[in-house]
């Protein structure tokens, strides 16, 4: 078997091919590519037309050799796309399901199917195993909204406060908090936070809306920071009242990193898992999320008797991973993702911390609502109420 240490023989950057003609070279779809990839091509044939397959099969065909060869897997979030969510993906679920699969897994490689923070994530838990992220572009505007100095102040204003943090961030500000959460147990984990540490105030950061959300359904009050992602930030209860009268009947699921007047108007609201679950379990007849374009083609694949709307949010960051890139970053072994010691033993403790709370298989509906939402937006320069 082929080891990491081959990696370095395959120098992508002394290729003058592009990336796209790379990525094809001395791939064929010959009669053994066609019989190995069609059981796959099943699982996307409601997204791939058939004559797409042919350009896409060797592509597939090389990457399971390579995962072969290396000793790799591909943990697939939910927002990959169905070619690679279904064909190379050997785990897939929302973020709380992939850390929980990169502290677990026995394979050498992770190839990350997502964005930067869940790369570094997968590092942080398994740093004796190689992680590759085939696109450092795939960033996240939530976890480029704060930095470890800004959680740092927000320690000095609110002594004593325990850091809640989403796992949307950096290694560094992870390393600068308590414990994480991610939109499957966030309100867990602000609740057994307040119970620890004593105090009827938690810091939820950095996504306001998400905050917002939280702070709904519990009766603390919460600090945050004016973070948002850039995808869900886009939809509003407006466009819930259209898609309303458009389609009558319509399920709305909205994820909770949508502002809480969307959140409010929706049918459900949990992660990405959770509204994969809903769909699985209710299988209503008209549905749309309110999330990542991509999720409606997965969660379709599993739900043939469903009408999906799809309203078309992309996030651009996920967008970045394709299949192409998943093979050169087998083929080359790129691109790292290293942690600073220092940095990912404090940012473990604060991960560890939420991934030792039962699991809490009741997913959270955030449109329960609790209580009326009491949650200040911190400023470094002044306070605002959110
Ligand atoms: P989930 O944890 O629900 O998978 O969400 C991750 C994410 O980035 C949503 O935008
Ligand atoms: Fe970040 Fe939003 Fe993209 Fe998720 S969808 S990775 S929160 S920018």
């Amino acid at each position: 078997m082929a080891r990491l240490t081959d990696f370095p023989l395959h120098d992508g950057g002394a290729c003058a091919l592009p990336v796209h003609a790379q990525a094809l070279a001395g791939l064929d779809y010959t009669p053994e590519v066609a019989a190995l990839t069609a059981p796959l091509y099943e699982r996307v044939r409601h997204v791939v037309p058939e004559v797409e397959w042919p350009a896409i099969a060797p592509l597939v065909a090389d990457i399971l050799r390579l995962k072969r060869e290396h000793d790799a897997v591909v943990l697939a979030h939910n927002y990959m796309t169905s070619d690679i969510f279904f064909c190379v993906g050997d785990f897939r679920g929302d973020s709380l399901q992939l850390a929980r699969e990169a502290a677990r897994t026995t394979a050498r490689v992770i190839v990350q199917g997502g964005v930067h923070f869940m790369a570094e994530t997968s590092k942080i838990l398994s740093p004796d195993k190689t992680v590759l992220l085939p696109s450092l572009g795939a960033g996240c505007s939530l976890a480029a909204s704060i930095t470890g100095a800004d959680v740092r102040l927000m320690r000095e204003r609110y002594p004593g406060i325990p850091v809640v943090t989403y796992v949307n961030t950096s290694a560094e500000v992870k390393a600068e908090s308590d414990v994480t959460c991610t939109s499957s147990n966030a309100v867990q984990v602000v609740e057994w936070a307040a119970r620890e540490w004593g105090t009827d105030t938690v810091i939820c950061i950095p996504d306001r809306y998400l905050a917002q959300n939280v702070a709904a359904n519990t009766r603390l009050k919460i600090v945050t920071w004016a973070g948002r992602c850039e995808v869900h930030e886009r939809f509003t209860a407006e466009d819930i009242a259209t898609l309303r009268a458009t389609y009558p009947g319509v399920v709305v699921l909205a994820h909770p990193e949508c502002p809480a007047p969307v959140v409010a108007v929706a049918d459900f609201a949990g992660s990405t898992a959770a509204l994969a679950d809903y769909v699985a379990q209710k299988k209503p007849a008209r549905v749309v999320l309110l999330t990542e374009c991509s999720m409606s083609d997965n969660v379709a694949a599993t739900a043939p008797a469903t009408d999906f709307i799809r309203p078309c949010n992309l996030c651009p960051h996920m967008k970045t991973i394709t299949l192409a890139g998943i093979r050169d970053a087998l083929l080359y072994g790129r691109e790292k993702i290293e942690v600073e010691e220092s940095v990912r033993v404090r940012a473990k403790q604060a991960i560890d911390r939420m991934l030792a709370l039962p699991l809490d298989k009741r997913a959270t509906d955030f449109r329960t609502g609790l209580a009326p939402a009491q949650v200040t937006v911190f400023d470094a320069h002044a306070h605002i109420g959110a």
